[in-house]
């Protein structure tokens, strides 16, 4: 069994001994990622985003891997999008404090203040990858943003639209209405509920943003992941924090799932569907959506053997420890670049 070029279309890199050390897991399976710009300060600025690039691209080491950067979201003119256009790949915008980093993003969502700025992108066609959470109640914050995803597509209908991390059943119907709307899919909103998160005793590895929601919105992501369908991409938003800000009170938010994605994609669609579409949910619907090629295929084989996920894995140096997504479990695929 074999994926062509898989793509990780939403992914958390960070920066210094954080990046050194997660860039690896996902350069060696993944193609090409599309690059979060949450750093501490925010990516706003094109020297601070070609240095961080090099920063990735020495940090991928040797591995066949394409950055694909994004700019975090701010009122930007159009000369300045102009002037950087051929940098970046999309650009990423945060409602204001919704998640890590994000204190710098949009307090509010009036058409005529993002006119200028969202007119200039879909000018230059650059894409906009959003974050779509209101400040609402936790557990409606996702599906209280359907109304703006909804201005936003009919204001700027040659603007396309990636509403990022879907994990509500309301998101996969709208992203089925608006031609320019597209959503991304991480593994972990598959697998989980609410119930996995705080259900029995608290599982801080599992707690992120968006949170897990319930039972009939984790099938109507399976489902139209599991389809194939078109406008959907897998995006991983594997976010890693140090084991120590993930155990403690004050619970950072985000999945490290980076090294067992693929091992689990594959157990996922071979049980509830075929490799076919996992080409196309992992790979196929963005380059498609995106226009992307490539002039050398990464070819990664599955091989049906098992596997324990590491408890915990730590820097060479030892400064480090990450928790990954379904630590201690045993999974039944292992990735490998082809030879
Ligand atoms: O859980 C999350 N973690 N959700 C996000 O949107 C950001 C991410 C992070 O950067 O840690
Ligand atoms: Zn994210």
């Amino acid at each position: 069994m074999k994926l062509t070029n898989p793509l990780d279309m939403h992914l958390h890199f960070r920066d210094e001994a954080m990046l050194e050390f997660v860039a690896p897991f996902s350069a060696k399976e993944f193609k090409a990622g599309v690059i979060m710009p949450n750093l501490v300060p925010p990516l706003i600025e094109l020297n601070a985003l070609k240095a961080y690039k090099q920063r990735v691209l020495n940090a991928c080491k040797q591995e066949d891997f394409t950055p694909l950067m994004t700019l975090f979201y701010k009122a930007y003119d159009k000369a300045f999008l102009q002037s950087l256009r051929n940098e970046i790949f999309a650009i990423k915008l945060y409602p204001a404090g919704i998640t890590t980093n994000s204190v710098g993003g949009v307090s509010a969502f009036d058409i005529d203040e993002l006119k200028p700025t969202l007119e200039a992108m879909s000018e230059l066609e650059i894409p906009l990858l959003v974050h779509g959470e209101t400040n609402d109640f936790v557990m409606d914050r996702e599906a209280s943003f359907a109304p703006i995803y909804e201005k936003l597509a009919l204001h700027f209908p040659k603007l396309k639209i990636v509403m990022e991390h879907i994990t509500t059943k309301v998101l996969c119907e709208l992203v089925q209405s608006f031609d320019n709307l597209h959503a991304t899919i991480t593994l972990h909103h598959l697998l989980l509920t609410l119930d996995d998160v705080i259900g029995g005793k608290m599982q801080p590895h599992l707690f992120c943003k968006p949170i897990a929601k319930r039972e009939e919105d984790k099938e109507a992501l399976c489902k139209l992941a599991f389809s194939g369908f078109e406008k959907v991409m897998f995006g991983s938003d594997s976010a890693p924090h140090p084991q120590h800000e993930k155990e403690c009170c004050g619970c950072a938010a985000g999945v490290f799932s980076a090294p067992v994605i693929i091992s689990v994609l594959a157990e996922l669609f071979t049980k509830h569907s075929n490799l076919n579409n996992l080409q196309k949910f992992i790979s196929n619907n963005a380059c498609k959506a995106y226009k992307l090629s490539f002039s050398k295929d990464k070819i990664i084989t599955l091989e049906q053997k098992q596997w324990q996920v590491p408890s915990v894995y730590e820097s060479k140096d030892k400064s480090l420890k990450i928790v990954p997504f379904m630590a201690g479990q045993i999974l039944q695929y292992q990735a490998k670049l082809e030879d």
